[in-house]
């Protein structure tokens, strides 16, 4: 066969990986299909405006912040980049409608809808008013129900993800989903820490992914020292999810460092049980004083700094997470060595 003169037979490893990216990043609208995902406390104007400007996607972390709070976060964050950016919203937040309506008023384009299945009407009135929704799929069957429901892409997010998990690994979620899952961009998340996991996800079909970890010792990430510190330091075998004592006091299981916190969250747990099956506690108020033990404790890491009695939230990847260093490093590294893996592989055949 001929080809054309002058244009080259194999393109450049990264004009592959532009072209594996294309569809993330279109529906994004930005360079890199790459999602920095929301973490509370932490993915704030500072982290969300340097990644969207370093031309991933930065997305605030609404948590529990009421109206006003997101409205003037939204507003900081464009102030500091005329990027495209998203928002996190946790479902069974009392005014998520009210959310819904901050984010549209504010032209924030994407909504990510977190922490469970979206209600009708909030996932209707964002799309009505013009956002793209992005859901998290749990398993494939829901996938297909959210897309129906009028979800604009998916993410999946294994349990080897920092803070709350489901119980299957991005290994398996991404065999179940990505294979059936055609008609939105599906984006992948839990446990990537360098390029090479990203080259083999979008080879196996995901529009993009999304880190979280990853971008917590960013230069210009708000996190306290004493909260980067303990990433630095940390093992992936130190990142645990919180563990249920007892079958009949449910605890939502949530990825973190072990610290003096998770011990005393045992100790705590079998004081409530004692103390129900003594008699002092009804167990519905056992059950909510297990619940309470951890209100407020991700602040407190994160932004006070105690990271022996607060909450680390961080995935299995914090292993990978070795220094400081500004966001538009850790991208191009994480594009380098996709780059570089796609070039051996090319090699290699
Ligand atoms: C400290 C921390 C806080 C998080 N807070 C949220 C949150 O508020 N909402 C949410 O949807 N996901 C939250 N996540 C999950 C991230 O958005 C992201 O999906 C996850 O970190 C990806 O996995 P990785 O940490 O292995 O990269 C949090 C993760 C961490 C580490």
């Amino acid at each position: 066969m001929d080809f054309p003169a002058g244009r080259p037979l194999v393109s450049s490893p990264a004009a592959v990986l532009d072209a594996m990216m294309a569809r993330g990043a279109a529906f994004l609208g930005t360079r890199y299909a790459i999602l920095g995902g929301a973490m509370s406390w932490v993915s704030e104007r500072h982290l969300v405006s340097a990644l969207s400007n370093a031309g991933a996607f930065g997305v605030i972390a609404c948590g529990a912040m009421m109206p006003d709070r997101l409205a003037e976060e939204i507003a900081a964050t464009q102030a500091l980049t005329d990027k495209p950016f998203g928002v996190n919203l946790i479902t069974m937040h009392p005014n998520l409608m009210e959310l819904v309506q901050v984010c549209l008023d504010a032209g924030v384009g994407h909504i990510v809808f977190a922490g469970g299945i979206p209600p009708g009407p909030a996932l209707k009135a964002a799309k009505e008013g013009g956002a793209k929704v992005i859901c998290f799929a749990p398993a494939f069957a829901l996938a297909k129900k959210l897309v129906r429901s009028g979800a604009d892409a998916l993410v999946i997010e294994g349990s080897e993800a920092g803070g709350h998990i489901g119980p299957v690994s991005l290994t398996v979620l991404a065999q179940e989903i990505l294979p059936g899952i055609r008609d939105v961009p599906v984006f992948v998340a839990g446990g990537i820490g360098r390029g090479e996991a990203i080259l083999s996800y979008l080879e196996m079909g995901a529009a993009g992914v999304q880190l979280g970890t990853r971008f917590v010792c960013a230069t210009e990430c708000v996190a306290h020292p004493n909260f980067k510190r303990a990433f630095i330091r940390g093992a992936a075998r130190d990142a645990l999810p919180t563990v249920q004592l007892d079958p009949d006091f449910p605890v939502i299981p949530v990825r973190a460092l072990q610290n003096e916190g998770t011990k005393r969250f045992m100790e705590h747990q079998a004081e409530m049980v004692r103390r129900f099956k003594a008699g002092e506690l009804s167990k519905e108020a056992a059950q909510l004083d297990i619940e309470h033990f951890w209100a407020g404790a991700l602040r407190r890491a994160v932004v006070d700094g105690d990271v022996e009695n607060g909450s680390v939230m961080a995935g299995q990847s914090v292993g990978m997470v070795t220094q400081e260093q500004p966001v538009a490093e850790i991208l191009s590294q994480l594009m380098d060595q996709a780059a570089a893996a796609l070039r051996q592989r090319s090699e290699r055949i």
